[in-house]
C-alpha cells in the first residue's frame, strides 16, 4: 500500500463513526514493505482513539520499520483518555504520516512537534482535503465555535416551497426523499422552527430501510408562542428546545437569549448546540428560521432539492420576508449538482466575503 492508498483507507475507517464532539479518526499501520498490519478507528467519545485502536489491533508490539498513518494529528491533551502521542511513542513507531493537523486549538501542530522532538519521523499533509471533507463539521466547529450548519429545502422548479394554504406534498419524489433522510443520517441534529412543529409534527428521524445508525437529535427552536402540549418529538427523550422562555414539554429547554426582536438569538442557539456535542446540524425549515439564520451569516451549506414541478403562482418561498434590493443577495458557489430520481439535488455554500467565518 502507497502512503496514499493508506490515507485513503484510515479516512474509510473514520467515517464508520459518529463520536462528535470529537472527531473522526482512522488510523492504519503497515510494515517496512507497505503491508498491511493493522487498522483501527474512533468509535465513541471516550473509547479508544483510533492510533490506540489500531496498535491494539497488532499481534504484539509493531516490528521494526512500521509506519502509522492517521487521518488526523494525534492528540496530545488528556481528556478522556490519555493523549495518543504517548501510546505512539510508548510503541516505539518510528513514522507517523498524517493527513490533517488537527483545527483544535488545544492541539494544532502540538502533537506533531511532541512526536518530531522524541525522534519519530513525521510526514504530513497526505489526502488533507479528503480528511478535512470526511468530518467537515469538526474542522469548523474547532474554528468558529459554531456547528457547521445545512439548510436544507425543496422546490419547484418555478421557486416555490408550498402552496399558500401550507400544502407541499410532495414537491419531490420518493428518491430525493430518501436521499433527504440520508443527510438527516449525516447530521448530529434536525433543526426546525416552532411554526414547523405546529404545523407538520415532524418525527425528524431517519427512516431508510436497513438503517441502524445513529438518529439525530430533534431540535425546536421557540419563539414568543407556547409550544403544543402533545408533539411526536417529545416522546423522543434527546430531543431540546432551544428558547428564551419556559416550556414545560417534557423535554430538556436549553435557555438561550433574547435578540432585540424578542427571539431567541440564532448564534447563541447554534453555539449552545455545539457545546453539546452536536456539530452537524440540518435546518429542515420553515422559511423564517431559514432567513433568520441566513441573515445571521450562519448558513454554511445549502442543499437545494428542486423537484419536476411547476406552482405556476407564488406560494410560499424558502426564506420568509423581502427581497428589497439585489444588492441585499449574495453569491453562493455550486459545488455539486446531480440527478436524484426524477428530480435535482445542488448542493451550495454562501461565498464568504470576510475571513471571519469559516
Ligand atoms: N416544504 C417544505 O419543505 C417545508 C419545510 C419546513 C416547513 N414547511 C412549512 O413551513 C411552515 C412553517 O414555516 P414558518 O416560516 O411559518 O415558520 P418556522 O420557520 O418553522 O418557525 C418560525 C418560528 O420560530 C420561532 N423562532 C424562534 N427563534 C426565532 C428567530 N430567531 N427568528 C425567527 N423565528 C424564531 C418563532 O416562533 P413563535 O411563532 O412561537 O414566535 C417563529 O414564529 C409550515 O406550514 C410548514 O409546513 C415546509
Amino acid at each position: 500500500m502507497s502512503p496514499l492508498e493508506a490515507m485513503r483507507r484510515a479516512i474509510e475507517l473514520s467515517r464508520r463513526a459518529h463520536p462528535h464532539p470529537n472527531p473522526r479518526v482512522g488510523a492504519v499501520i503497515l510494515d517496512a514493505d507497505g503491508r498491511l498490519l493493522a487498522e483501527g478507528f474512533h468509535l465513541h467519545p471516550g473509547e479508544p482513539h483510533a492510533e490506540r485502536a489500531a496498535l491494539a489491533a497488532l499481534d504484539g508490539p509493531p516490528p521494526p520499520g512500521a509506519t502509522m498513518v492517521v487521518t488526523l494529528e494525534p492528540c496530545s491533551h488528556h481528556g478522556r483518555t490519555p493523549p495518543c502521542t504517548e501510546a505512539i511513542l510508548e510503541s516505539r513507531i518510528e513514522k507517523v504520516i498524517v493527513g490533517a493537523v488537527d483545527p483544535d486549538p488545544r492541539n494544532r501542530g502540538v502533537g506533531i512537534d511532541i512526536l518530531r522532538s522524541a525522534g519519530v519521523e513525521v510526514v504530513t499533509g497526505v489526502a488533507a482535503d479528503e480528511v478535512e471533507a470526511a468530518d467537515p463539521a469538526y474542522f469548523h466547529h474547532r474554528r468558529t465555535g459554531r456547528p457547521l450548519v445545512t439548510l436544507k429545502t425543496a422546490m419547484t422548479l418555478d421557486g416555490q416551497t408550498a402552496a399558500v394554504d401550507g400544502t407541499s406534498q410532495w414537491i419531490t419524489g420518493e428518491e430525493a426523499r430518501a436521499d433527504a433522510h440520508r443527510l438527516r443520517a449525516e447530521s448530529d441534529a434536525v433543526l426546525v422552527g416552532a411554526a414547523t412543529l405546529r404545523a407538520d409534527d415532524p418525527a425528524l428521524t431517519v427512516r431508510l430501510p436497513g438503517y441502524d445508525g445513529p438518529q439525530p437529535v430533534g431540535v425546536v427552536i421557540a419563539g414568543r408562542q407556547p409550544l403544543p402540549r402533545e408533539a411526536r418529538l417529545w416522546s423522543r427523550p434527546d430531543t431540546l428546545v432551544l428558547s428564551s422562555r419556559s416550556h414545560d414539554v417534557g423535554v430538556e429547554v436549553i435557555p438561550v437569549p433574547e435578540g432585540d426582536d424578542g427571539l431567541p438569538e440564532p448564534e447563541a442557539a447554534l453555539r449552545a448546540l455545539a457545546d453539546r456535542g452536536l456539530l452537524a446540524v440540518l435546518v429542515e425549515g420553515g422559511a423564517t428560521i431559514a432567513a433568520a439564520l441566513w441573515r445571521s451569516g450562519l448558513v454554511d451549506r445549502g442543499v437545494t432539492y428542486v423537484g419536476s414541478l411547476v406552482a405556476g403562482g407564488s406560494g410560499r418561498g424558502v426564506m420568509a420576508g423581502e427581497w428589497r434590493t439585489f444588492a441585499d443577495a449574495r453569491r453562493a458557489e455550486i459545488t455539486d449538482i446531480r440527478r436524484v430520481g426524477e428530480d435535482v439535488r445542488l448542493d451550495w455554500r454562501p461565498v464568504r466575503e470576510s475571513a471571519d467565518h469559516d
